[in-house]
């Protein structure tokens, strides 16, 4: 079924309200939603949420909870709505969130607007990478950081990305898609962030490219930034992951260590077609 077919199947109202909205109403939370689930304790939590595009219902009662430091892979088929989530949690203006709550380290994302997420801490690398034009590789990264909180110092991040210190007066839109997958990243470390959300990181780019941006990741990851990474390569994600959550259909159907996914050949079979 189409996620539009299933939006017009669906009962519910679509008046754009939060938390009690009535389409919600005795079956808040569902009783396919681990309660336990809904902590504002956890480091970062999402608990029953559901995201609309207009009328299309797609993140259909999403809960999960991310320790501090903890890699998690968000795996799914194409159009699971992986991304979708992610957009939810960085609260873009598109799918709009009409139920459920979102913690990061104590502070109510769900009550805030996506600048706002920013500035408590989300860092959201989209798959498109969005390197502004006209503006150098050091100019996009004094952009990141004309407002606090500031996160790494351009000498930090030409550390961590050499070719980016090479290439530091090159028009950013004329770097290999790599360099700009590597500026979209040390763009959101050049702010303070909390929790990074990488859409696609290895997209369109060489196996050597790939292992470039991997051993960089490890290295984030070694300093304790907690991710979540979505990836199509989902081999390559869960090697960098401790945790795997599976989307299907924009429900999670898996939630356990990487590593019992990589075991697990129905399971990948059946939802990562691998
Ligand atoms: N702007 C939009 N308007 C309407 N529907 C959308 C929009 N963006 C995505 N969708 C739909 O939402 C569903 C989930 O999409 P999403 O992009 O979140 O999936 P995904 O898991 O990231 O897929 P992929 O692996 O292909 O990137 C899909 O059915 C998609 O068609
Ligand atoms: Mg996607």
């Amino acid at each position: 079924m189409s996620e539009e077919a299933k939006g017009v199947t669906d009962t519910k109202s679509n008046d754009g309200s939060l938390l009690g909205d009535k389409q919600f109403e005795g079956s808040a939370p569902s009783a396919s939603v681990d309660v336990s689930k809904r902590s504002q304790h956890a480091y970062f939590s999402v608990w029953d949420m559901h995201a609309y595009y207009g009328e299309s219902y797609i993140v259909q009662g999403v809960s999960f909870n991310i320790r501090e430091g903890e890699i998690v892979a968000l795996l799914g088929r194409n159009g699971a709505g992986k991304t979708s989530t992610l957009r939810a949690i960085a609260r873009l203006d598109d799918p709009q969130l009409k139920h459920g709550e979102i913690w990061l380290d104590h502070k109510p994302l769900h009550d805030m607007k996506a600048y706002q997420a920013a500035q408590n801490g989300i860092g959201l690398v989209p798959e498109d990478r969005r390197i502004i034009q006209g503006l150098t590789v050091e100019e996009n990264l004094q952009l990141a950081q004309i407002a606090p909180p500031i996160g790494w110092s351009l000498e930090r991040i030409y550390d961590l990305f050499p070719r980016l210190a090479e290439r530091r007066k090159q028009e950013g839109t004329t770097l290999s898609g790599g360099e700009q997958q590597m500026l979209a990243l040390a763009r959101i470390l050049a702010r303070d962030i909390k929790l990074l959300l990488l859409d696609e990181p290895y997209e369109g780019l060489a196996p050597v490219i790939v292992h470039e941006i991997e051993r960089t990741l490890e290295e984030i990851k070694s300093l304790g930034m907690t991710t979540i990474i979505v990836e199509q390569n989902a081999i390559a994600a869960l090697h960098l992951a401790d945790r795997a959550i599976i989307l299907d259909m924009g429900e999670v159907v898996f939630d356990g260590t990487a590593q019992e996914v990589l075991d697990n050949k129905e399971l990948r079979h059946e939802y990562l077609a691998i």
